[in-house]
């Protein structure tokens, strides 16, 4: 039988309870132990950004991290981000932009621009496209063109600057 290690930490807001091989990835851990399918294998070699998830509220490569790692932290992921009311607003900005094609890379995306527009340094709405660039760059699309990924978080931070 092999080791595994019993882990507890709050994930979406959910105090959680999983057992892993301490060399399994917190992706593998979401995808494979607990059904949450939303973060995405792409590279596997944190270049990608398809698995990016938050995890005390910093963005990490979830393919890079131990699953052992998250023990007593607290976790984020795609599946965190809409509630009983709807699309969290990046995730609807990005529908009414049409930022998403196939869709592989979105949810990494997703949640990094969300961690953009969280850490934006001036809430006045004058973030400009290239901040915004330069805060997803560690996330690949291969098939948007990043133009209306651009306008959807734009589209948010002077959203949430005037609100
Ligand atoms: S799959 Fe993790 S960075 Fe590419
Ligand atoms: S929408 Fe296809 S990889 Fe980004």
């Amino acid at each position: 039988m092999s080791l595994e290690i019993e882990i507890e930490f709050t994930l979406n807001g959910r105090l959680t309870r999983v057992r892993v091989p301490p060399t399994m990835t917190t992706l593998s851990m979401l995808r494979e132990k607990l059904d949450l399918t939303g973060s995405k294998l792409a590279c596997g070699e944190g270049e990608c950004g398809a698995c990016t998830v938050r995890l005390d509220g910093r963005t990490v490569n979830s393919c890079l991290m131990f699953a052992v790692d998250c023990d007593g932290r607290e976790l984020q992921t795609i599946e965190g981000l809409a509630t009983d009311a709807g699309l969290e607003i990046v995730q609807q900005a990005f529908v009414e932009h049409g930022a998403i094609q196939c869709g592989y890379c979105m949810p990494g995306m997703i949640m990094q621009a969300r961690y953009v527009v969280d850490h934006n340094p001036d809430l006045n709405g004058q973030m400009s496209r290239d901040d915004i660039a330069r805060g997803l760059e560690g996330n690949v699309c291969r098939c948007s063109g990043y133009t209306k990924v651009l306008d959807a978080v734009a589209a948010v931070v002077l959203e949430e600057a005037s609100s």
